[in-house]
């Protein structure tokens, strides 16, 4: 399996405090099937200062390190993105990065408020070329009120990354909800841990693949934590890859047995 998303460099964002940490969660990656991971960490002016080159450097450091201690991952560099202005400028500069220099950007959006520029900045991407990826809607607490926006998104072109941890319930019953109805209506792309610690927020894609097994078959659960993501690594443009399948009873609309029920009971009266 290939991981996308986590914070596994040490010391310099919210993820990975320290070397060991970093160590001992690439241990339990490996242990879990987890063969490749790309280091995300957090491009957020003003509150973590991270640029692409610097990234990189670390990313080769840790790559040695782990190497050394003879934990068989192999990493690839990347970000974290947060919405701000002129991201294809920067993206352009090296200031952010793309996965592993790929057309794919991982993009993140504020927990709690939408910015009104959200939509504007995923067009301007598509535009030039590239294809960002929404981190984990199913965790913001705007996507009820926003959910059509989410759909607009997709209906262009932009991919979504569901967290594994939320589609098992770890962050609650409301995030769960949204990962099995945004899964249900084929509109996730890849799953990935956006793995934070050992204990918390570790990175573990295992259990979510079993429980996406059962959800949306073998086939395409191999798409969302592999396939996928390997083409993301080889810069296969989306149209390279399935669309993700809508589920039986979404695609059959709302169920209205209910509703016809009535309208028999109705008519008999
Ligand atoms: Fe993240």
């Amino acid at each position: 399996m290939i991981d996308l998303h986590s914070h596994l460099l040490p010391g310099i964002d919210d993820g990975s405090p320290d070397l060991e940490h970093s160590l001992a969660m690439a241990r339990l990656a490996v242990a879990d099937g987890i063969t490749i991971q790309a280091c995300t960490p957090h491009i957020f002016p003003g509150v973590y200062n991270n640029m692409g080159a610097d990234i990189r450097q670390r990313v080769e450091l840790l790559q040695l390190a782990l190497d050394e201690a003879s934990i068989p991952l192999h990493l690839v560099a990347g970000a974290d993105v947060h919405i701000t202005p002129n991201l294809v400028q920067k993206l352009h500069a090296g200031e952010a990065l793309s996965l592993y220099d790929s057309r794919y950007v991982l993009l993140e959006t504020p927990h709690h408020v939408l910015p009104p520029r959200t939509e504007d900045t995923f067009f301007e991407l598509l535009n030039a070329g590239f294809v960002p990826i929404l981190t984990h809607p199913e965790r913001m607490s705007w996507i009820d009120r926003h959910f059509d926006l989410v759909r607009r998104l997709v209906q262009a072109g932009a991919w979504m990354q569901l967290t594994a941890g939320a589609l098992l319930g770890n962050f609650g019953s409301k995030p769960r909800y949204w990962s099995e109805r945004m899964l249900d209506e084929g509109m996730f792309h890849i799953v990935a841990t956006d793995a934070h610690d050992v204990e918390r927020r570790p990175p573990r894609l295992r259990d979510a693949f079993e429980v996406l097994c059962r959800r949306v078959g073998e086939a395409e659960a191999l798409n969302l934590v592999s396939h996928r993501p390997y083409g993301i690594l080889e810069n296969q443009p989306t149209s390279a890859f399935p669309a993700p399948p809508v589920s039986s009873t979404m695609a059959a609309g709302p169920d209205d047995s209910l509703l016809r029920r009535l309208a028999a009971l109705w008519r008999r009266t």
